[in-house]
């Protein structure tokens, strides 16, 4: 129960929370990171499934690898990690900034959810507007908008822009946040991997819970070698005191 005692003060005094989250707050649920040992980038090129030019060169491919990947999501369950972060919005203001597509801190029950990556089970058209939430199978692969056009998932893939409100949001909460805990993500990748640094700038306390260390982790006013299931479920008893 002695995990965050170093901060405890600061996460009872805070006011507003914010998480940042990637792939590894998920890898409790059975879904696989990105550059972990058995990360997806280890065994795939991201070069050939997620980017725009590689789904033009073969969409039936590309189609193929997120539509396993969706039914392995969709499948999931939040874990405990997922929870907690979900339940401290009963004694705090709690947001949300995720690069994770899962949809899991929704089905956890977060309120405040800014998927700065998009969503994996939004499918939209590569010309006209639809767009919509699909969690069932999809048979034809790659699957057809009304208007003959191909179907995408709603992802960002390398190359392409965050969707700008959603970022702009994020970086507002980033900025004046009290705390940010930060979970399951090597900051590898930007524009993301700069939250951690606004929220230093504007004086919050950073936390990182991560098995391993990142290039973050020595500027963090905290950094947990720990598993986002084990550690997050003791914030509540912190902040509930
Ligand atoms: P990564 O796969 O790069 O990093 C996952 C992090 O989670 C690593 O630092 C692990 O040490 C850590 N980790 C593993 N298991 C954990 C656990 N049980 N609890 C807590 N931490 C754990 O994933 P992201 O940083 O999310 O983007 O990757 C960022 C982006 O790169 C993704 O959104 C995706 C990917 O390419 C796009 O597809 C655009
Ligand atoms: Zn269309």
């Amino acid at each position: 129960m002695d995990t965050f005692r170093p901060v405890a003060d600061n996460l009872r005094n805070a006011e507003k929370l914010v998480f940042v989250t990637g792939a590894g707050i998920s890898q409790e649920s059975g879904i696989p990171t990105f550059r972990g040992k058995d990360g997806l980038w280890r065994k795939y090129d991201a070069m050939k499934l997620a980017t725009i030019d590689a789904f033009y060169e073969d969409p039936k491919l590309v189609w193929e690898w997120y539509e396993e990947r969706r039914q392995n999501i969709l499948a999931a369950k939040p874990n405990p990690g997922h929870v907690a972060i979900a339940e401290l919005e009963r004694h705090k203001q709690v947001h949300v900034l995720t690069q994770n597509v899962d949809g899991l801190h929704q089905r956890a029950g977060s309120k405040l959810v800014y998927e700065l990556h998009g969503s994996i089970i939004t499918i939209k058209c590569t010309v006209c507007d639809f767009k919509d939430k699909i969690t069932s199978s999809l048979s034809e692969l790659p699957p057809l908008c009304k208007c003959g056009n191909i179907l995408r998932p709603d992802v960002v893939w390398f190359g392409e822009p965050l969707p700008q409100d959603v970022w702009q949001d994020a970086m507002l909460q980033a900025s004046s946040c009290d705390v940010m805990i930060v979970v399951g993500t090597s900051l590898a990748v930007s524009p993301a991997n700069l939250l951690p640094v606004y929220a230093k700038q504007n004086g919050a306390t950073i936390i990182e819970v991560n098995p391993e260390e990142t290039p973050m982790s020595s500027s963090m006013d905290l950094s947990l070698r720990s598993s986002a299931a084990k550690a997050l479920p003791e914030l509540i008893s912190i902040v509930s005191k």
